[in-house]
């Protein structure tokens, strides 16, 4: 059992791993989706579960909020605990009109606002993108499963409350489907480190017509895309 920073281990971490943003989710799916779960991290109440899904071993941890704290438990997670599939289960903003709440959005690509990749000193910018086989088997399993998905770009944003909304919504003008603050980090170290990601999202809200969702309207949608992402992994 390993040590780092952020993870203080107490049991095996499966290779594909979900990624809420919110501990008590990560609990929620381990509680309500897997079997045989035993807990390996309570660091900052980071909490992280490993157990099986169909027979297969599937982890299941939260990331926190931000490009920063995903980077963190990405960077840990693929270079110190041999991760190798990476499924971030979160909300998201629509940025466009003709979304709607609950859609499932799964992100071929992310932009940002965040300034995570310039330490890697391209010369330009680099288009941080879903892994293939990941996008490709969601995909394929979200029609099977009679889900709809919007496939596209995404913002990821390091910005929540905004001193102008305006920034967020002209990246509509350039057809991304909505805004949530994680996917940039977790697809840029990814691809660094030779990992495996995508990122599954739901609609809570539209930021054009704002419609929101309420808590418990939150909960079911949640449902479907747990669905979508463990019938997927147990497929990596
Ligand atoms: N902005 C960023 N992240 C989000 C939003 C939003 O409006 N809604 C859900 N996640």
């Amino acid at each position: 059992m390993k040590n780092t920073p952020h993870i203080n281990q107490t049991a095996d971490i499966a290779q594909t791993i979900l990624l809420p943003g919110d501990p008590l989710r990560a609990k929620f799916i381990a509680d309500n989706f897997l079997s045989d779960v035993r807990q390996f991290n309570s660091v900052r109440n980071i909490l992280g579960f490993t157990g099986n899904y169909n027979g297969k071993p599937i982890s299941v941890m939260a990331t926190g909020m931000g490009n920063p704290s995903i980077a963190i438990y990405s960077y840990e997670l693929i270079n110190f605990f041999g991760v190798k599939n990476l499924i971030r289960v979160g909300s998201c903003g629509a940025i466009q009109k003709n979304i709607n709440l609950f859609d499932i959005i799964l992100a071929m690509g992310s932009c940002s606002d965040s300034n995570y990749a310039a330490q890697f000193k391209l010369l330009g910018n680099i288009a941080p993108i879903a892994s293939w086989p990941l996008l490709n088997t969601a995909y394929k399993t979200s029609e099977k499963l009679g889900i709809n998905p919007h496939v596209g770009n995404v913002l990821s944003s390091d910005i929540f409350y905004g001193e102008d909304m305006q920034d967020t919504l002209n990246f509509g003008k350039f057809g991304v489907l909505a805004v949530e603050m994680e996917s940039n980090a977790l697809y840029l170290n990814a691809a660094r480190y030779n990992a495996n990601a995508l990122c599954i999202l739901t609609v809570s809200d539209n930021l054009i017509t704002h419609q929101e969702t309420t808590a418990d309207e939150r909960q079911t949608a949640f449902t479907t895309m747990m669905k979508l992402a463990l019938e997927t992994a147990i497929q990596l």
